[in-house]
Order: C-alpha cells, then structure tokens, then sequence
C-alpha cells in the first residue's frame, strides 16, 4: 500500500460516525418495524419499496447519484476522479419473514456511512465507490436467495428467476416490474458491469466472535449450500373411517423422510472437525390442510449447508435413494439452489485483516480472526466477478433470522470503521 492509501484509508476509518450509522439503522428499521424489535420486509413487498425509497433518498442526500438495473438492484455512486471501474460494497435490505433490523441493512447503511465519512474528511478518491443494495438476497419469499447478485454477474439468470412464485401466486417479475414502476426517477443500468473489488460487511449470524471475545472477523469463504423442494404424494381421505393400513398418507411419507434426513446428518455430524451438516426443513405445505382429512400431498424445503461439499454429495444420494427406493412413484424432489463453497482471495484477506487491526487495535480490543460463513451472501456471487472479501462484527448469542437479532453499537461501529479503511484503500489502487 502506497503512503497515500494507507493515509486516505486511516482518515477515512477515523471520520466514521457511530451516532450516524446507529440512526441511520433505526431509520431503516420502521420499514416493517415489529413490536418485538425485529423488522418484517420481504424482497419487492410494499414496505420494501418504501424502504428502497429512503435509501435512494439518504444516498442522495449524500451527493450519490442512484441507478437500478433490470433486478431492481439499486447503485448510490460517488464519483470518482477517473474514469475507472468503481470499488462496490453493501448487501440487501429485505429480511426474512420475521427478521431483525442488521441481517443485509447494516452493510448497506454501513456503506452509505463510508460515504458520509469521506466527504466530511473532504477525500476524493480515483476510482469511483458504489454502495448497493441487492434484491432478494433472502431468498424466502421468492427463492432462490440472493436472487439480484447472481442475476448482476450472470444475467442469463433473471428470465427463470421471473417465474418465480410466492406464497400467494404473485411472480417474481411481476414484482419486480412493480418495483420498477415505482421508482421512475431512477436509470436504469445494464447488468453485469466491471466492478475493480468488492468487499460486504455484515454481522456474522453465528456464535463465532462472540465466543472468542473479538469485535471484528475477516471471513475466509462461505460453506455450500442446497436447497431441494420434496414432493410427497398421497391419497385424501375421512381421518375417522379409512383403517390406517389403507391409506395412503402424505404426511406419514413426509415425516419418515424428515427423520430418515435428520439421522444421516448426525451419522456425518463432523462437528468436532468443523464439517457438521446443517440441515433445515424450513418450510411445509399441506393439502388440503385440514384436521380431518388424510393429507393428500405435502411439500417440504430443505436447505442443506456445509463447509465441506462432498457430504452435500452423499447428501444428495441419499435423498435421491429415500425418494427413488423407499418410497418410488410417491415422491419427488428437485434441487433449486446450489452453491459450491467461496473462497476469498489472499490479497483481499490481508488488506481486510488490516483494516480490522487497525479499527480494533485503536478501541484495545482483541485482533480480528478469520472464520468461514455459515451463511451465504451476495458477495458469494460477486466473488466470481471481481476481487472479493467480507468483514463480520458479532452477533449476540449468536442469534439471526430472529426478531431478537442484535450486535453491540461499538462493534458496528469498529466494522464500519473496517470498512470505511478497506474501501477507501480499495479506491485508490
Ligand atoms: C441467508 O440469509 C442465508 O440463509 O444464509
Ligand atoms: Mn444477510
Ligand atoms: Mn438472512
């Protein structure tokens, strides 16, 4: 790193204001703000529009200008003075059905912070920052995750993701044609543009930093992840009257795949080396759903996730052995999502491991440590695109996609601070 990097990088991490973001935070969370504290946003619902809304307003406030391309992703630009492809950074600002108020806003304010922070350290820097929000990066209303990300590096994505449908019908590019719609005053951009580095903050979601007392992580890679749909088929029929060895029950079928899935993730638990299974059987549809009716066809999602992608292989095996063996002509199941595991390049691990030196040295706060995600991210796609790293700050009892979600405010700040060092570098080089 030059001198001047380093010096731009440093008053840049030091002009961070922590007061600032935890507002900014605070602002963001009444879009979809719940009794409990937990924030519910889903990708392109009304309250999502209305949060993008702001955010294009704050950017401007900031002296961005916004563009949006064909997945509703929304750039706040600040110029650079070359002509050069911009540093990115940011995450997405929908949640979960019942999520917190930092999973993906917090990287986003975070970025808008950076922002803030270098005009009031009056720093120009050569290449050009983005800040970015992704659409859909949860993934739960209309999968798969991180839907706005993978469509920018591949854009050959978007017409099958267009098809997809939510809970209640509605198409996934229907909404975002709404979406679209709504924000008239913002151009649009094409997809797939050439970004120098990219670099995600976000809370880590896991139990990791906070167990080992440290503020700040630099997030190695990401563990693979699978999301399968299993479709049972039964027969309907009178709960009362049809003697139980005549049915044909869609929920018994269910339930004894569910357990046969849950005993192969402990025989392969791997706890101990740091290649457990985590497994998920999120989300269940019935039909007819009804107390008194023999279930006639049940729907289940698995989400599957694990550092080591030769156990989601002999996952996957087995599933297929259950569906195709046990249970032939009464079950299917597709994959419709998959993702290897990411690895960040060393470069960008040093630069980040600096700047979280730098953050947590100045607060006498332990040195950062790097773990991999269990979590994916968007910056998982943009890893194929362009040099690519993330920063994580703890997350109190490790708690996530919970409304009790939280992180302490001095440790967004010091990731803040992380980032601001990080990116300011960045737009230099
Ligand atoms: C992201 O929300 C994930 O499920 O990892
Ligand atoms: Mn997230
Ligand atoms: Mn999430």
């Amino acid at each position: 790193m030059t001198f001047q990097e380093q010096q731009a990088a440093e008053r840049a991490q030091d002009h961070v204001d922590g007061a600032r973001l935890q507002a900014a935070i605070a602002e963001l969370a009444a879009f979809g703000g719940r009794a409990d504290g937990g924030v519910s946003r889903e990708a392109l619902t009304d309250v999502d529009l209305a949060a993008r809304r702001h955010l294009i307003a704050r950017a401007r406030a900031l002296g961005c200008e916004v563009s949006t391309d064909d997945c509703a992703n929304l750039f706040f630009r600040r110029a650079g003075t070359a002509d050069l492809p911009p540093v990115l950074t940011g995450s997405h600002a929908d949640t979960q059905p019942v999520g917190g108020k930092l999973d993906g806003a917090y990287g986003v304010l975070a970025g808008l912070e950076v922002i803030a922070a270098l005009n009031d350290a009056g720093i120009r820097t050569p290449r050009p920052i983005e800040v970015v929000a992704w659409t859909n990066e949860e993934g739960s209303r209309f999968g798969p995750g991180a839907m706005g990300s993978s469509a920018f590096v591949d854009p050959a994505c978007l017409p099958a993701y267009r098809d997809a449908v939510d809970g209640a019908g509605v198409r996934f590019g229907d909404a975002l044609d709404a979406a679209l719609a709504a924000s008239p005053d913002v151009p649009r951009r094409p997809m797939r543009q050439p970004m120098s580095a990219c670099v995600e903050l976000h809370i880590e979601q896991g139990p990791v930093l906070e167990r080992a007392a440290v503020p700040l992580g630099v997030v190695g890679g990401i563990q693979s992840v699978r999301w399968y749909r299993v479709t049972c088929a039964g027969t309907m029929g009178h709960a009362g009257t049809t003697p139980m060895r005549e049915r044909s029950d869609a929920m018994a079928t269910a339930v004894d795949i569910a357990q046969q899935l849950y005993a192969f993730a402990a025989t392969e638990s791997g706890a101990a080396a740091g290649t457990e299974l985590r497994l998920t059987l999120g989300r269940w549809q019935v039909s007819p759903n009804s107390v008194n009716t023999i279930p006639g066809k049940v729907e289940f999602t698995v989400d599957a996730r694990c550092v080591d992608e030769a156990v989601l292989e002999r996952f996957e095996a087995r599933l297929g052995e259950i569906a195709a063996r046990q249970h032939r002509g009464s079950v299917g199941f597709a994959c419709f999502f998959r993702r290897p595991p990411t690895l960040f390049p060393p470069a960008m691990l040093s630069l980040v491991g600096r700047a979280c030196e730098r953050a947590s040295a100045r607060a006498g706060l332990a040195a950062p440590l790097q773990l991999t995600s269990g979590a994916f991210h968007d910056a998982m796609y943009l890893a194929g695109h362009c040099p690519t790293a993330m920063i994580f700050v703890p997350s109190k009892g490790g708690i996530s996609h919970n409304a009790a979600e939280d992180t302490a405010p001095h440790d967004l700040f010091l990731g803040a601070q992380a980032l601001a060092y990080t990116v300011a570098a960045l737009a230099h080089q």
